[in-house]
């Protein structure tokens, strides 16, 4: 069973893929990290986020038996982490390196201390048009950019970090921006996507919705 779910940045897919996975005691893989982990090797090393070659060489340096490891830095969670991960994602070298390891987790999908799962849910931009278009739910979860940077500026509040909900605004308008004009896997729901707009919805609310969905549709 996969569970595929995408959707602009901070529109709530991550919270529902976890709850998702949890309740399904399914593997779980969010995407945007390993495009947030070659953006913040980029950075690393120097060099400029939309540099093809740099890009490219740190995608396919990434062992997957490391990835959990890789994945866990909290540095990735930083804002400038992800406006790098937009730009490298853009990158069709990039994608093609990071699509088997995506392909492969939902083939064999396994827990982070690597035990085998029955299903998997994978959540990012192109999840069930490109990566997992078989996969047996498809949602994509979406909310307003000012509702979206709202969430995003009292989540850096809360963590006592610098926060500037215009800056942050024109980060999400941008990344969206980015996301869904690139040429190669733009961000946009499947044709057989059930689209959740959280923007008037809290998580469990969202989480409700999503189990609703699967119940009617899927079990
Ligand atoms: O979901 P996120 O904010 O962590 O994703 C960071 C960036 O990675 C996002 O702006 C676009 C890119 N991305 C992608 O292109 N495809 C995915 N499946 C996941 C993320």
């Amino acid at each position: 069973m996969i569970i595929a779910i995408d959707g602009p940045a901070a529109a709530g897919k991550g919270t529902l893929a976890q709850n998702l996975a949890k309740h399904f005691h399914y593997a779980f893989l969010d995407t945007g990290r390993l495009y947030r982990a070659v953006g913040y090797a980029v950075l690393q090393a120097g060099k400029d986020p939309s540099d093809e070659s740099a890009a490219t060489r740190e995608a396919k340096s990434f062992d997957p038996k490391s990835i959990n490891k890789i994945l866990s830095n909290p540095a990735l969670r930083d804002e400038a982490t992800g406006n790098a991960a937009s730009k490298v994602a853009v990158i069709p070298a990039v994608r093609s390196a990071l699509l088997d390891l995506q392909r492969n987790f939902a083939k064999e999908p396994f827990f982070e201390d690597g035990t085998p799962a029955k299903g998997a849910v994978l959540d990012g931009r192109d999840i069930g048009t490109v990566v997992c278009p078989d996969a047996d739910v498809k949602f994509f979860v979406t909310a307003s950019a000012e509702v979206r940077a709202d969430r995003r500026f009292k989540e850096l509040q809360e963590a006592n970090k610098p926060a500037d909900y215009d800056t942050i605004l024109k980060d999400i308008k941008e990344r969206d921006e980015r996301d869904s004009n690139r040429a190669t896997a733009p961000l946009k729901p499947a044709e057989d996507a059930y689209v959740l707009d959280t923007s008037h919805l809290n998580a469990v609310q969202v989480f409700q919705a999503a189990l609703d969905h699967i119940a009617v549709n899927h079990e």
